[in-house]
């Protein structure tokens, strides 16, 4: 695609998300998965940069049983945008919040008593049930009631007032390693609370555990439901080659050829002459930094796509411009097409090589697009 239509007359540095591979990722984990195992997609952090509005309108339409976010403030986006299905706020929430959440019928992760109280008293005002989620911590040691501390939970969240406990979940922090027992032990701790609590009728609350790596590679993790974040937007949550899913990414991280210069042989560019060139070279410039997501740390390591061809990045990223080695691509021009993330002529980056140029995770990569990156979303209903 070229320079989309609403971008004429500005930067043009943009993000490419195709609704229609969004969908099919998500029919193919639908149909791959048992129909008794619902879905709730992870929509957190503005969709993990894909932007969190379409995405969840288009998931809903497929029908995502759920879809959590993080915190409040991402569920009123939602909310206001026309999305009416159960919303699950992973981080709960904090004082002072209650009656928002309860008034746009949010449903909060809770794990804390002091929060359970005023969540109970703020519905009981309002005169409204509230549905509330309880996480287990097995392991991670993040948020959550501790697994060992069972009696307790059978005793605070057995009866039902105004706060009523849907579902009790936990989380994973290994699962993308099949062969590491840890997993199953968490699975194991999470077993040993609900059958304390089976008296309770706990089994007809919504249980829930796995993330993308956890539904791959622990089926015995499905239970009631699943949370799958990754796998959605097309990125395979698994160390190595994907198997069982055939994922599409949906995004693509697009710009365009600002600049060319010829830098003489033994002449640096960018801050801190970090790239000297060793041969007379054709330097383009990029509208896009770090201030848009591109990690600094592709700084000499990471590649672009341009005229199909895999070019180095190099000296330092700076906020908004990136220099590229374009020497090797013959007659690259003002305006060329630039893909940072995605596919150009049948060659492709993907995020997952990014992530490993930049030393971190795809997770990272994306949900550090900026702000300022204008999303357009291709694959509309009727395609
Ligand atoms: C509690 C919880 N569940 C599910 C997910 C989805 O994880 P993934 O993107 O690995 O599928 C996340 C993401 O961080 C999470 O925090």
């Amino acid at each position: 695609m070229s320079l989309p239509n609403f971008l004429q007359g500005n930067r043009p540095t943009w993000v490419e998300v195709d609704l229609s591979l969004l969908q099919r990722n998500f029919l193919g984990l639908r149909n791959w998965l048992p129909q008794s195992v619902k879905i709730m997609p992870v929509i957190k952090a503005d969709a993990y940069g894909h932007g969190a509005v379409p995405v969840a309108l288009r998931l809903q339409k497929m029908g995502a049983d759920a879809l959590a976010v993080a915190i409040l403030e991402e569920a009123l986006v939602l909310r206001d945008a026309g999305v009416t299905c159960p919303l699950l706020l992973l981080n709960g929430f904090w004082p002072g919040q209650e009656n928002e959440l309860i008034r746009c019928q949010l449903t909060p992760v809770v794990s804390c008593p002091n929060l359970l109280q005023r969540l109970e008293e703020a519905a009981g005002r309002a005169r409204q049930r509230v549905a509330y989620h309880l996480e287990v911590d097995t392991g991670m040691a993040r948020l959550g009631v501790a697994w060992e501390d069972a009696a307790a939970l059978r005793a605070k969240h057995a009866s039902s007032g105004w706060a009523q406990c849907t579902g009790v979940f936990t989380h994973f922090s290994t699962a993308e390693d099949a062969s590491n027992p840890f997993t199953r032990i968490q699975l194991e701790r999470f077993t040993q609370v609900l059958s304390a609590a089976a008296e309770q009728r706990w089994q007809s609350r919504w249980r829930h555990a796995a993330n993308s790596a956890g539904i791959l590679n622990f089926r015995e993790s499905w239970l009631d439901g699943v949370r799958p974040g990754l796998a959605i937007y097309g990125v395979n949550p698994l160390p190595g080659p994907q198997s069982l899913l055939k994922l599409s990414p949906i995004l693509s991280f697009k710009t365009q050829v600002m600049q060319v210069r010829t830098l003489r042989h033994g002449r640096s560019a960018g801050y801190g002459n970090t790239f000297c060139a060793e041969r007379d070279s054709r330097i383009a410039t990029l509208p896009v930094g770090y201030a848009d997501g591109v990690a600094r740390e592709l700084s000499n390591r990471g590649q672009v796509l341009i005229r199909g061809k895999r070019l180095p990045i190099v000296g330092r990223i700076s906020m908004d411009l990136t220099l590229v080695d374009a020497t090797e691509a013959m007659g690259v021009e003002t305006g060329d097409e630039v893909v940072l993330i995605g596919t150009q002529r049948g060659e492709t980056i993907l995020v997952e090589e990014v992530a490993a140029w930049g030393r971190t995770i795809p997770y990272e990569i994306l949900a550090r697009i900026g702000g300022r990156v204008p999303r357009v979303y291709l694959g509309s209903d009727s395609t």
